[in-house]
């Protein structure tokens, strides 16, 4: 599903370039739930730009499903990130004005699908994560726990070759942090492809395969 090769991408300080990924290797296999394990500044979030078509590096191979990410226009990344990828960020980002319905369509709502069709398509995902007596409710109006399965459920909603989420419990209390360790595995037994991000060991120790990223070089 991920085939990176030689990745480098460093950030420029003044006239010089930082490195910051460096000659990174990094495969996953369809249907692997993988961890990325590495303490702050590492380069964890740099590395998720680019799987998560974010960011394009310097130097090296990408093919993201076969794609051939590394040779894309800047122009074309939306669309395979749309297509190919289901975020799942730490503070959820869902839309403060939307409601849930609203936030968990929007994937689709994207390709240009109606709202109602849309609606339809997420149900199952949306029963699935328990949701469906909270449609109408604004992101406000909801737990943490309860925000976080929100935007799980957009993120599955397009069936995305990958979902990527980074540091998804780190911002939530520990029960509600097993909860969602326990969706995410559930997800890996129905087929789902797993990318998380995190410092957290314990996190981490959840995942099926532990990948250390330390001053921007992985070691499995
Ligand atoms: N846009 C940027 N410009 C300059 N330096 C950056 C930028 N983004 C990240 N960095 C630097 O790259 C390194 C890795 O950052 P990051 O990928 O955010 O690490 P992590 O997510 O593991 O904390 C850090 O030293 C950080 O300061
Ligand atoms: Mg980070």
């Amino acid at each position: 599903m991920i085939i990176m090769n030689q990745i480098n991408k460093g950030y420029m300080l003044g006239d010089e370039k930082v490195p910051v990924l460096r000659d990174i290797d990094f495969n996953v296999k369809k249907g692997e739930y993988t961890a990325i394990l590495g303490p702050s500044g590492s380069g964890k979030t740099t590395l998720m730009n680019m799987i998560g078509c974010m960011d394009l590096p310097d130097s090296g191979t990408y093919f993201l499903d076969g794609e051939a990410i590394h040779e894309l226009p800047e122009s074309k990344m939306n669309v395979i990130r749309n297509r190919k990828i289901g975020f799942i960020f730490q503070n959820y980002q869902l839309i403060s004005t939307y409601n849930i319905l609203q936030n968990i369509t929007m994937p689709l709502l994207v390709r240009g699908m109606s709202f109602e069709e849309a609606a339809e398509k997420a149900m199952p995902t949306i029963k699935l994560l328990g949701l469906d007596h909270r449609l109408k409710h604004k992101p406000n109006e909801l737990s943490g726990g309860q925000k976080q399965r929100v935007s799980i459920a957009r993120a599955l909603v397009g069936e995305p070759a990958i979902l990527l989420a980074d540091e998804p419990t780190g911002a939530l209390d520990s029960a509600s942090g097993k909860e969602v360790l326990k969706l995410f595995f559930q997800l890996h037994e129905m087929g789902n492809t797993i990318v998380m991000i995190t410092h957290d060991m314990n996190v981490a120790s959840s995942a099926q395969r532990i990948v250390h990223i330390i001053d921007g070089q992985l070691s499995e």
